[in-house]
């Protein structure tokens, strides 16, 4: 940070929000890590915004990305909105998907979505990739839209026009627009059968003042070495300190585990560009964005590098977030990535305005925590799960909610709600529970993210202070549902068992071992309401 000069930050208070000037800006400071890769909105559900952007408009923040979780596929954009970069509010979707007029059925669906606000027509103008011409635009009096497509679409560098225009960025830097986009070529003859499957090179345009277009007139963005590193690029970011431009980039990788990290930096649009590998392969994910965060105590800029990681596969929906500070050396080249499990980067940044919103999560009595390392689980196929806690007060208990993400499967999860009265009535054989509610759900009820599942309390709902209760689990399918699990302390009283499918009998040679077992340490991601 040791860069940040009063320029760099007098660049991104210019570009982020021209009344810095009339309110005062109130400090705030967030902690990041590498492992606390999901997150939540305040009702609790997995933030679902696939290749996510961070912008600052209006004085808050804004996160949005595309939608995996109805049909699993890049399905129009969601977006969420914070003040303090930790808790997020859903704002709904950009515009509605399943509007015929909208273009996002094309190729693309609408990938890489990026907002820029016009402040002369004081308008937000969103970008997105979808079929095979340029780009689409919408424009939105509101960051969190609805958004109206025009009909015109953005077009790029004619000498691109054979190509399919692929991942891009747009951003503003000091009141000018400019766009990094990779343009697909599918007919390479260079092409292998295993891999590369394509070919692609990052291009860098300025827009038109009204930042619907682009000029039409590019230069690559590309080093020196030409050599399959920069013929692979894409997922560009970028932004400005001091006097160099950086774009921030990936190579190709499929919704995939992580691929090299990028960092082409010049003091010209034009280049000629210096690139670096970050080292540490953006800590398994792809490169998203470059979020600017200002100290407003000193003006002074972070750049916080952020990145989407995936399983790989078809579960684009298990998407989470790294976020960490980028730091630079004398040069201007920037260090690496630190991707350590120990890693934490507190930044101080300023607050967004607005309060904290509350969601059915932060209401919530008995509940795990907001902020936990939470991993997904798909083992429904093999056990019943059973979590218990205790009633952290006395009262009426209204629901149970639990993450849970779908796959193809024909059988029901189902949950039910119980009391029991100590923790041994699991091993105890002919235990019969207090049922409170029990409810079962569809594949279609549910979604490829992680969000909630609620059961209703029907009965049995008046709960003294440390009342023992449990959720029991189950739904045994080829295709097993997946829930989310985090490592518990000691002494938090929620604890997870499993009964394995089938297992109804003692076990073990003395034939005392009940089929009921703790799963030590862990506990699922749920939560209780109270009336
Ligand atoms: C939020 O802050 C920005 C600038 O910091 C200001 O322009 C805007 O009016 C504020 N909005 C609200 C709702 O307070
Ligand atoms: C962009 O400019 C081209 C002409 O250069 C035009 O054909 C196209 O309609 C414009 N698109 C938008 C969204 O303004
Ligand atoms: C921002 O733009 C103004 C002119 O519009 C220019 O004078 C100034 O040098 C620019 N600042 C930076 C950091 O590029
Ligand atoms: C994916 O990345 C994680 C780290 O986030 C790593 O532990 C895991 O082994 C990787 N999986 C694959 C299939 O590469
Ligand atoms: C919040 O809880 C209410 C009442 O339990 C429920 O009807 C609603 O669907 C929940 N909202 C979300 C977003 O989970
Ligand atoms: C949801 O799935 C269930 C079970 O497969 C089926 O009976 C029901 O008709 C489906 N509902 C809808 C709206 O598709
Ligand atoms: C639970 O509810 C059932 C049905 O409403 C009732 O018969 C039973 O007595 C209740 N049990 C307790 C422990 O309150």
């Amino acid at each position: 940070m040791r860069i940040s000069s009063a320029i760099s930050a007098l660049t991104a208070l210019v570009s982020v929000t021209s009344a810095a000037a009339t309110t005062k800006a109130v400090s705030a400071s967030v902690t990041f890590d590498n492992n606390r890769r999901f997150l939540f909105d305040t009702d609790g559900r997995q933030i679902d915004a696939y290749g996510s952007k961070v912008n600052n408009f209006n004085g808050k923040y804004y996160l949005y990305g595309n939608s995996f979780s109805e049909t699993g596929v890049a399905y129009g954009i969601k977006s969420y909105s914070s003040s303090d970069l930790q808790s997020w509010q859903y704002e709904g979707l950009l515009f509605d998907p399943a509007n015929k007029n909208n273009p996002c059925a094309g190729s693309g669906g609408c990938g890489r979505p990026h907002i820029v606000y016009n402040p002369n027509k004081k308008s937000y103008v969103l970008w997105a990739n979808a079929g095979e011409v340029g780009y689409v635009v919408a424009t939105s009096t509101s960051p969190t839209g609805p958004f109206v497509f025009s009909a015109a679409r953005a077009l790029i560098d004619p000498a691109f026009d054979g190509l399919q225009p692929a991942d891009f960025t747009v951003e503003v830097i000091n009141g000018t627009g400019y766009i990094v986009f990779s343009a697909l070529n599918f007919r390479s003859p260079n092409a292998g059968n295993v891999w590369p499957p394509i070919f692609q090179n990052l291009h860098v345009s300025k827009l038109t003042d009204d930042f619907m277009n682009t000029t039409r007139v590019s230069y690559p963005v590309s080093s020196a070495a030409g050599d399959l590193i920069d013929n692979e690029a894409e997922s560009p970011d970028i932004f400005k300190v001091g006097n160099t431009f950086y774009v921030a980039a990936s190579n190709t990788c499929g919704y995939c585990n992580g691929s090299i990290a990028l960092l082409y930096r010049s003091n010209s649009i034009q280049g000629p560009w210096t690139r670096q590998i970050l080292e540490g392969y953006s800590c398994n994910g792809q490169v998203e964005g470059v979020l600017p965060l200002t100290n407003p105590a000193n003006g002074a800029v972070t750049n916080v590098w952020h990145s989407t990681s995936v399983p790989g596969g078809p579960r684009t929906g298990f998407g989470g977030h790294i976020f960490q500070p980028l730091t630079f050396n004398a040069d201007g080249s920037a260090k690496n990535l630190d991707c350590s499990t120990t890693a934490s980067f507190p930044v101080t940044f300023t607050k967004g305005n607005g309060t904290a919103p509350a969601g059915n999560a932060t209401k919530a009595v008995d509940t795990t925590p907001a902020l936990a390392v939470y991993n997904p689980v798909c083992d429904s196929d093999s056990f019943i799960l059973y979590q218990t806690w205790t009633a952290s007060k006395a009262g009426t208990i209204k629901s149970v909610s639990l993450n849970v993400a779908r796959g193809s499967q024909t059988v029901p999860l189902t949950l039910t709600v119980f009391k029991l009265n100590s923790l041994n009535d699991l091993f105890t054989p002919g235990f019969k529970w207090t049922a409170l509610g029990t409810a079962a759900f569809n594949a279609n009820q549910t979604t490829y993210t992680f969000d909630t599942v609620t059961v209703p309390v029907t009965t049995n709902s008046t709960v003294t202070k440390g009342e023992l209760l449990g959720l029991s689990i189950s739904g045994a399918d080829y295709s097993p549902w997946c829930h989310l699990e985090y490592s518990t302390t000691q002494d938090c009283g929620f604890k997870l068992y499993q009964q394995g499918n089938g297992q109804y009998s003692w076990r073990g040679l003395q034939g005392k071992n009940p089929p009921v077992y703790e799963r030590q340490g862990k506990s699922v991601k749920f939560f209780a309401t109270y009336a």
